[in-house]
């Protein structure tokens, strides 16, 4: 059997590790052979490939970042873009494909599914924000930077007392702020679930200073504030050197309170630090899991499923279960965090 593999939306630390898995396993138990499509659907649709086998995948473990490339591209956005797909696969002898990516990425392998492609998928993203598994690969990894990041600015909140507002990944969800948050300490979370109260924000600031040192902030990137708590200033304003600042949360909320309460606020946004780089030893040992039993589930025959963690096992679900609809933080989880903010 011919196996096609591709990464697609976001990199994230850990993708090497899942191809490597697929294709050690598919090569060795299974007799399979491989061949790698480039830049995520792009790949398919433009017939970009590559050589794929053991003597790719060496050394690839502790490697961030995907040997295949990867692409936001979408075929359900291109004219006949799923046609143009099995027909690529076709031509290319491939009899399965295993698709590693995200809700856009696994949306395209469910349609896929739906017109007798054979396809596993496999769930990957930072934000932790796909249903139907209990954790993503990468997740882990970003929480530790963002942690890292959080405990080294504490030191300059005490020292300078100023107000650190910490920018992190999350469109719509706010795993990676509420862990990274509690795990470094933080004295304010706020996350795309739950909109926040910009005076209600400040009030918290004021109180911390008073009892305390400068408090530190931590904040999604999709965080949103609650209707009617307008925030007055419609971008970051500018900062001590005149510059202007940038108009992401992270930056608008550190002007806010600069002009609210009266005193020195920083952001820090950090971006695609947290998907860089090597991945911590769990989501290694997560990707290559829900590698290996990607490629069993080729070898028996079970398509239109993807690979997920529930608890410490690895199950399939339809691939159809996955996508849809995020999993997001729920009022429970976050309301137990509160004791810690403030
Ligand atoms: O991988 C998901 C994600 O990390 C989001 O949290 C973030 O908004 C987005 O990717 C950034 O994507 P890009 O690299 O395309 O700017």
């Amino acid at each position: 059997m011919r196996v096609g593999v591709l990464t697609g939306g976001g990199d994230c630390p850990g993708l090497n590790a899942v191809i490597r898995a697929v294709v050690r396993k598919g090569v060795s138990v299974h007799g399979f052979d491989f061949v790698g499509y480039r830049d995520g659907w792009k790949g398919p649709l433009e017939g970009l490939t590559m050589e794929l086998g053991i003597e790719q995948c060496r050394g690839i473990l502790p490697r961030g970042g995907t040997i295949l490339g990867s692409s936001r591209t979408n075929p359900l956005k291109v004219p006949d873009g799923v046609g143009r797909i099995g027909e690529q696969l076709a031509a290319d002898g491939v009899d399965a494909l295993v698709a590693i990516g995200g809700e856009d990425t696994l949306g395209v392998a469910t349609r896929l599914a739906e017109q007798g492609i054979c396809v596993v998928g496999v769930p990957k993203t930072i934000d932790n924000d796909l249903s139907g598994t209990d954790f993503t690969f990468g997740f882990d990894t970003a929480v530790n930077i963002a942690t890292e990041a959080i405990d080294r600015l504490h030191t300059t909140a005490e020292s300078h007392h100023r107000v650190l507002v910490v920018e992190v990944m999350g469109r719509h969800a706010g795993w990676i702020a509420l862990h990274s948050g509690i795990a470094g300490g933080a004295n304010i979370v706020l996350i795309p679930e739950q909109p926040f109260d910009i005076d209600e924000v400040c009030a918290l600031v004021k109180s911390r200073f008073e009892s305390r040192y400068a408090p530190i902030l931590v904040v999604s990137e999709g965080a949103v504030p609650r209707d009617g708590s307008g925030m007055t200033l419609a971008d970051g304003g500018r900062d001590d050197f005149g510059h202007v600042r940038l108009g992401g949360i992270g930056d608008r909320l550190a002007s806010e309170i600069e002009h609210r309460v009266g005193c020195e606020a920083r952001a820090v946004v950090l971006g695609h630090i947290q998907r860089g780089g090597t991945p911590t030893a769990f989501d290694r040992w997560l990707a290559t899991r829900l590698g290996l039993h990607a490629i069993d589930a080729v070898a028996e025959g079970d398509f239109g499923v993807m690979t997920a963690l529930r608890g410490t096992e690895i199950v399939r679900i339809p691939l159809a279960d996955a996508t849809g609809e995020l999993k997001l933080v729920s009022p429970e989880e976050y309301a137990e965090a509160q004791v810690f903010f403030g």
